[in-house]
């Protein structure tokens, strides 16, 4: 069978195959890069709903491609659900510098001593357009901020999330590991489940 195309909204490289993964081979799955945006899409919705619709009516409108998108936010109790919507620019810069966000959260928590009181989640918000239509898929994954990162595999956050059940950092786990149980996974599974039977 022709694996059906999908653009997906992203200039990651990690988050990209790691979509290919979940999807398998009945996707072919392209980044901006494959189609040739290479335009800065402001993210400045006021929710991970509002800024994963923003990319994704983005491509659809200037390239004429369905496309999905997301949009991820860290989510810490302690400090009041933040960084949330701003997860990315978290220590401010382009947000490009997981290292800078990683030691600000560290630093912002660095009074917590007590592991149960630093419950974080991961939540991801997946837009997929359909014509002028768009449908959202959502996931998350519970868990808790290390006292220090650990780990040198996956991306952002991963060194300093320890997801519930594990000992085990997001980066210190092999992508299969990571992908069976993360809010993008969990996430691109719903979508899987939607696109399939169409
Ligand atoms: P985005 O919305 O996917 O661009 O992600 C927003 C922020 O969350 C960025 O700083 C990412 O590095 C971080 N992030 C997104 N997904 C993950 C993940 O799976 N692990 C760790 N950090 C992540």
């Amino acid at each position: 069978m022709t694996p059906r195309t999908l653009v997906f909204a992203t200039n990651n490289d990690h988050k990209l195959s790691e979509i290919r993964d979940i999807l398998g081979d009945s996707y072919r799955v392209l980044g901006l890069k494959d189609i040739g945006c290479t335009d800065e899409i402001v993210e400045d919705g006021a929710t991970l709903h509002e800024n994963a619709a923003i990319k994704a009516r983005y491509v659809r409108d200037r390239f004429g491609y369905d496309c999905m998108a997301d949009d991820t936010g860290l989510l810490v109790d302690a400090l009041g659900g933040e960084p949330g919507v701003h997860t990315a620019r978290y220590a401010g810069g382009d947000g490009h510098d997981s290292a800078a966000n990683m030691t600000l959260l560290l630093r912002n928590l660095d009074h917590i001593d007590d592991m149960e009181k630093r419950s974080a989640r991961f939540m991801t918000v997946i837009a997929i357009t359909e014509g002028d239509d768009i449908r959202y898929f959502e996931g998350k994954v519970e868990g808790h901020i290390a006292f220090a990162p650990r780990g040198s595999h996956g991306f952002g956050y991963d060194p300093v999330f320890i997801p519930d059940g594990m000992q085990t950092t997001f980066a210190e786990m092999d992508a299969d590991e990571k992908n069976s149980i993360s809010h993008r996974g969990n996430a691109v599974r719903k979508l899987l489940a939607y696109l399939a039977p169409l």
